[in-house]
């Protein structure tokens, strides 16, 4: 049996693998990964308990657990993570050009930590190859998002968005707009009042005729929730996604905490909570919010759940956990569902 699909048996195989891959330097490991993925036959995902089956923005999710943006930057592995047990894949960051990023080292696994540093500045092959790979997996019919960037060096921030969005729609369930990576100097800025109008004006205009989803970060001005809840609602908007990875460094072990970058993982969970909270209490449910930072268990995702998120996401905690851990915290949320008596995930959304 395939090693991965043991994972998604029952079988924690990541114990093993896991000090192997540690002992590579973060990127390098990952690319083995990926590499390894690569060559896993694509199986049908497994099946899930009907209380987890979810819409959102007119979306059919079988569970609410989704892979964060980021692990498959260029759409490499897309259908083997869904056949890991994810509910939902975000492909991307893809901007229009093909970027190197910043030189390297540039990832950094804070293991005493339970968190990740990256400053990697969206390098990735371009929307094109992206295009190409998505294409042929178009005969899968779970959910693939494609979250979407803008060069370092384009002179036209907003023209990338809207061509990253028209470029992409046609092999996207929803797409992404990511302003809120810490790593492209200035990018943030697109979050901004004016900025931001311009922005989703711009890409409401474009109309593609798919969900737009808006990625915001969590380091938060105390009106920013409201303001970026309004302007996303007069847009169009179909969810926003709180959060990306905090510039912040809230008390850290390693000794890789002073990198730059933007840190994520377990030291990530309060505040990505608690920016998720001031985003349920900004737009009262009026709009879908995906809630990420942090998750690493079925109660964290739980809790994610009740205060405002109608899907998860994750990243860092597959690092440490494995890819098992979607599945795992899906069928957690299944029995949590039941013990607390609500019919679906929908029903739980914003109960707390
Ligand atoms: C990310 N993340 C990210 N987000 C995004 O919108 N585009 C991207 O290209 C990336 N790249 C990326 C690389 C690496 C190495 C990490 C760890 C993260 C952010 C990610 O999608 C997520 O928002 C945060 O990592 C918080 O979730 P976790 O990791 O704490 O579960």
């Amino acid at each position: 049996m395939n090693p991965l699909h043991a994972e998604t048996a029952g079988v924690r195989l990541y114990p093993l693998i896991r000090p192997l891959a540690f002992a590579l330097d973060a990127e390098t490991a990952h690319r083995a990964t990926v590499a390894a993925l690569r060559l896993m036959p694509v199986r049908r995902p497994p099946d899930f308990p009907a209380n987890l089956k979810t819409r959102v923005a007119g979306i059919d999710f079988d569970t609410p657990v989704g892979l964060a943006a980021g692990f498959d930057k260029n759409a490499e592995v897309p259908a083997q993570m869904l056949s890991l047990g994810f509910g939902f894949v975000e492909v991307g960051t893809l901007t229009p050009q093909p970027q190197s990023g910043n030189p390297r080292p540039r990832l950094f696994r804070l293991k005493e930590d339970r968190a990740v540093i990256n400053r990697l500045g969206f390098n990735n092959a371009g929307q094109l190859v992206a295009f190409e790979r998505l294409t042929e997996c178009s005969r899968v019919h779970r959910v693939i998002g494609v979250n979407v960037g803008a060069n370092k060096d384009s002179r036209d921030w907003v023209g990338d968005y809207v061509r990253g969005v028209q470029a992409m729609a046609p092999v996207a369930r929803y797409l992404t707009i990511n302003i809120s990576s810490p790593n492209t100097p200035g990018l943030r800025g697109l979050q901004d009042a004016g900025a931001l109008e311009e922005l989703l004006a711009a890409v409401q205009q474009a109309g593609v005729g798919k969900p737009i989803f808006l990625k915001v970060a969590p380091d938060l001005a105390e009106h920013d929730p409201e303001r970026i809840v309004r302007a996303a609602i007069d847009h169009g908007v179909d969810a926003i996604i709180v959060s990306n990875t905090t510039v912040s460094r809230p008390p850290l072990k390693s000794r890789f905490a002073s990198e730059t970058g933007g840190l994520s993982g377990a030291p990530l969970k309060p505040l990505a909570l608690d920016a998720l909270r001031r985003f349920r209490r900004a737009s009262g449910g009026e709009i879908p919010l995906i809630g990420v930072g942090g998750i690493a268990s079925a109660d964290d995702a739980w809790e994610r759940i009740r205060a405002g998120a109608s899907l998860v996401q994750l990243y860092s905690a597959m690092v440490y956990e494995g890819s098992g851990i979607a599945r795992r915290i899906a069928l957690g949320l299944a029995d949590r569902l039941k013990r607390d008596g609500f019919a679906n995930i929908a029903d739980a959304v914003g109960s707390e």
